[in-house]
């Protein structure tokens, strides 16, 4: 079975509800028709203008983060449930930048991850590896392991529906893209540790996308690959026009 593409927009720390409002906007057209799930992930603060104006649209709400407990003394914490109230569908969970700044690690993606998907949000859960562990030939043991810890005690059941972005760091916001066979090699890396944990037909299912300076130069050539299921855009999908030409790669 063909897995249906799916293009995320990672808006990062950009765009103020109104600035959201108008790239929506403009995006809406830019879009329609398109055979790829698109989904933007806008800051906490825009979720809420982002999901009206497109409510009705095939476009989904994303967040960039959420907190694995329900509720209580968190400050400055978001819940699931807040999430959900706002129309949010899926979540990023455990990217590099928050492993690297705000001291994520794999045991807190996986609590993310399960108080998502006990929620109903669907995760788009993030892996990768530094510049240096790639040097050190550690890449396909490291994403393993992330994959294996960040996944403890999630179902088979529940994994069908999980979307996987392998992001190498070098390669976040940095303009060096790793090429296709790289990001395809370690994508599929990802697919065989998924199918010995859960067997091939969840690994078959299971969408996993690439993401480091994806644009819409070399949007085709990494969405060719056997094992990218679609791409997780940062740079360039804060304007409409770039990630739109990337969710429409086909031409
Ligand atoms: P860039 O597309 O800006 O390299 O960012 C990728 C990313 O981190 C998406 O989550």
């Amino acid at each position: 079975m063909a897995r249906k593409k799916i293009v995320a927009g990672n808006w990062k720390m950009n765009k103020t509800s109104i600035e959201a409002k108008q790239l929506v906007s403009e995006l809406i057209p830019l879009v329609e028709g398109a055979d790829v799930d698109v989904v933007v992930c806008t800051p906490f603060t825009a979720l809420c203008t982002a999901a009206e104006a497109l409510a009705g649209t095939p476009i989904a709400v994303g967040a960039q983060n959420l907190h694995f407990e329900e509720k209580g003394a968190f400050t400055g914490e978001i819940s699931a449930d807040m999430l959900l109230a706002l129309g949010v569908k899926y979540v990023i969970i455990g990217h590099s930048e928050r492993r690297q700044y705000f001291a994520e690690t794999d045991e807190t993606v996986n609590k993310k991850i399960k108080t998502a998907l006990a929620k109903g949000l669907v995760p788009i859960v993030c892996c990768g590896e530094s510049l240096e562990q790639r040097e050190l030939g550690v890449t396909s043991e490291l994403v393993r392991s992330q994959i294996k810890i960040a996944f403890s005690g999630v179902t088979a059941e529940q994994m069908r529906g999980i979307v996987i972005a392998y992001e190498p760091i070098w390669a976040i916001g940095t303009g060096k893209t790793a090429t296709a066979e790289q990001a395809n090699e370690v994508c599929a890396v990802i697919r065989s540790v998924i199918g010995e944990l859960y067997g091939a037909a969840v690994a078959d299912v299971i969408r996993i996308q690439y993401g480091g300076s994806m644009n819409a130069a070399n949007a085709a050539e990494l969405m060719a690959q056997p094992d990218i299921d679609g791409g997780l855009i940062g740079g360039a999908s804060l304007k409409a026009e770039d990630f739109s030409k990337i969710v429409r790669y086909k031409g």
